[in-house]
């Protein structure tokens, strides 16, 4: 799915011509986040503590949260990037389309994202280092409205226009602003970060300024005043802008940065270090790998697929964030530029950090409790009984399974209902992603495909004691 990017074979070339040491300079691997674990107004390194500006679209460890140090990244339980020793978290603003009435629509991330991990030397006998504990970075500048690209450094945000049929062949297909034509195959945003660190900062106020780029931002010299190479990181990730393309109007592209930036010049990226510090440096230090290929790195262990797709964490901000809006979520109106963006505020926007979402119901009055969700397989059910209604709750779900006898109660997918006797195996347990709404109650939610949401009775002569 993710195809090698037109960049890394570029620049492939360059490296090839410049030096022989082919295998070490061209090593990489890239890392899989397959899917988001959050969109929220939530940043951790911008705005620790508060509800932050605009609408992130965040990757990673599920230990994310408002306030976050390293070892609260450490103690990420899951993440939706498969390396198992890395509980990073990767961020970026949330695109939305806007409609001619002014009302906007989230466009649709998908396929998660891809970390490019680069050990990009110059000279080619660089020593590269980990991240440190505790270290952090942002790339870009949400006020941004210009193309302010300084001869050389064209590779730090770009966007790619995919199209996987070939037809578009020949025409451009990177950009450093928003494409003024519709991307068959969707838009690919593409963030490089800096790779030079000044030594001693972990952070810095504006969080930029312990960092810099090398002379051609994806390859070349680091400054003297950020004399130590870090590996280079790139992210990719796409949005299905194909979804609006006939819904194109006035002659210019629709879409805008959660920020409130028709122009996409104010694309930017956050890095929180949640790596096992000492595996990542072996994996800078021996995977010399030159395919990308992660699974290639042998110091590297892997969550199962499915654990890091289910990954995520609730929101805590209450504010709609998904179907039309008349507006973006927080104080975010459109400002085309060229000049600046000014920063807004007190627009009435949802200030306060809630208790995490529940995707449960407390049915406590039927002296049943939530379980959690599981896991299910098509081939191998985990509850024996099915019923199937359209109209489907979980209580409805809960007084089926009672009326035949059973203390486990699990739905699926909107209007399954499943009941089963003992309790699930425990590797199906531990399952986070059940927030498909019930058929009959768009307020309470019944599992996912393939995930249930899964109560019991409560006490003695319930389900469980019938186990034998
Ligand atoms: C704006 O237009 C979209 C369709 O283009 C529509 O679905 C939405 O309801 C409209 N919003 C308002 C406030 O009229």
């Amino acid at each position: 799915m993710f195809g090698r990017s037109s960049f890394v074979s570029g620049s492939v070339a360059v490296v090839l011509a410049l030096i022989t040491l082919v295998s070490q300079a061209n090593a990489f691997w890239r890392l899989p986040c397959l899917n988001t674990i959050l969109v929220e107004r939530n940043d951790p390194i911008v705005n620790p503590g508060t509800v932050s500006g605009h609408l992130h679209t965040i990757m990673g460890g599920n230990g994310f949260d408002f306030t976050m140090d390293y070892e609260k990244a450490r103690a990420s339980t899951c993440s939706s990037c498969t390396v198992k020793q890395d509980l990073s978290n990767y961020w970026i603003p949330s695109l939305f389309y806007r409609a001619k009435n002014g009302s906007f629509f989230p466009v649709e991330q998908i396929g998660g994202a891809t970390i490019y991990y680069l050990q990009r030397r110059d000279p080619p006998e660089e020593k590269l280092k980990a991240f440190p504990p505790g270290f952090r970075m942002v790339t870009g500048d949400p006020w941004l409205r210009h193309n302010n690209i300084v001869s050389g450094q064209g590779d730090a945000f770009t966007y790619i226009c995919l199209d996987y049929s070939g037809r578009s062949k020949g025409l451009k297909d990177r950009y450093n602003e928003f494409p003024d034509r519709n991307c068959p195959s969707g838009l690919r945003v593409q963030i490089f970060f800096p790779s030079c660190w000044n030594g001693k900062d972990l952070d810095s106020p504006d969080h930029k300024s312990h960092m810099a780029y090398p002379t051609n931002v994806n390859f070349g010299k680091c400054p003297t005043s950020h004399p130590v190479r870090f590996i280079s990181i790139f992210y990719e990730v796409i949005f299905n802008t194909n979804a609006f393309k006939d819904q194109w109007y006035d002659n210019k592209q629709p879409f805008i940065l959660s920020n409130g930036d028709p122009t996409g010049y104010s694309l930017h990226g956050d890095f929180v270090n949640g790596w096992d510090v000492n595996v990542l440096q072996k994996a800078i230090d021996t995977c010399n790998s030159a395919s990308g290929v992660v699974e290639e790195c042998g110091v590297f262990k892997f969550f199962e697929r499915d654990r890091s797709q289910d990954c995520m964490v609730p929101p805590r901000v209450e504010e709609q964030t998904t179907g039309w809006l008349e507006k973006l979520p927080g104080c975010n109106p459109v400002q085309p530029g060229p000049a600046r963006a000014i920063q807004h505020a007190n627009c009435g926007a949802q200030e306060d950090i809630g208790a995490p979402m529940k995707y449960y119901t407390d049915v406590s009055a039927k002296n049943w409790e939530y379980v959690g969700c599981v896991m299910d397989n098509l081939n191998s059910r985990t509850f024996p009984e099915r019923v199937d209604f359209n109209d489907l709750t979980v209580e409805k779900c809960i007084d089926y399974c009672v009326s035949k006898g059973f203390g486990f109660a699990g739905m699926e997918y909107s209007r399954e209902c499943y009941c089963g006797k003992s309790a699930p195996p425990q590797d199906r347990m531990g399952y986070s992603r059940c927030t498909t709404p019930c058929a009959g109650d768009s307020k309470q939610y019944c599992g996912a495909a393939q995930r249930l949401s899964t109560y019991k009775a409560k006490g003695p002569g319930s389900g469980t004691s019938d186990t034998p």
